[in-house]
């Protein structure tokens, strides 16, 4: 078997969740676990926004969920520290970025190495960044998409897991074709966090390598 920088565990998980905004992709893996698609719980769900639409459906979820106020801490440095030593309290194993509007430092990023996931509108490395269905209109491309990869301290640029192409439409606008995408968003996150957690993700350099069950 090839020597790889890193290997997803395969151990029923503890997931922490970070959103800012309506939490679709939150319940697209809460559905997942619900179901026994991913063979782990959700610890936390977490926000930077106490008014988060998808905090709400955490909480009638029945989940834990927590706000910090990014204002009461000196800098994103220390906000970053108060948010890993409140995962450490819970035993998380991987943290799902799931519209969460701040960037997170590197501090954060390196203590959670190869164990943080994003969902991302479109097929990285193309548009990076926000309103990337604008953008993919914009810019004339015939196809666009989603893209699940792990998170590195530069932003929207780690190994990739998985990705599905969605076509852009000549009378597309941004809702139409977010639309399109996210329906392809909810469908991959789930099972590249199910990939993560049967130990199936291998890592080696830029590279994700999606392992056979057993390997
Ligand atoms: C999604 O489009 C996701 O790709 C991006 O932010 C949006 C979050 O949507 N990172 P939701 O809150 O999961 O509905």
């Amino acid at each position: 078997m090839r020597g790889f920088d890193f290997r997803s565990p395969a151990k029923k998980g503890k997931i922490a969740v970070f959103l800012s905004g309506r939490g679709s992709n939150f319940e697209a893996l809460r559905e997942a676990v619900d179901e026994g698609r991913i063979n782990a719980a959700i610890a936390l769900v977490f926000s930077n926004k106490a008014d988060a639409p998808g905090l709400l459906k955490a909480r009638e979820a029945g989940l834990e969920t927590l706000f910090l106020d990014p204002k009461a801490h000196a800098n994103r440095e220390e906000y970053d520290q108060a948010i890993a030593r409140e995962l450490d309290k819970r035993g998380v194993d991987l943290i799902c970025l799931a519209g969460y509007m701040k960037v997170l430092t590197p501090g954060l990023c390196e203590a959670f190495k190869h164990r943080i996931l994003n969902i991302h509108p479109a097929l990285l490395p193309a548009f990076p960044g926000l309103h990337v269905q604008q953008k993919a209109i914009d810019w004339g491309v015939r196809v666009s998409g989603c893209t699940v990869h792990f998170v590195a301290a530069e932003v929207d640029m780690g190994p990739i897991v998985l990705q599905a192409v969605v076509p852009v439409l000549q009378d597309d606008t941004e809702e139409t074709l977010a639309a399109r995408i996210l329906v392809e968003e909810h469908r991959i996150y789930p099972e590249a966090v199910r990939l993560f957690f049967d130990g199936r993700l291998g890592i080696e350099g830029r590279r994700v390598f999606i392992l056979e069950p057993g390997d």
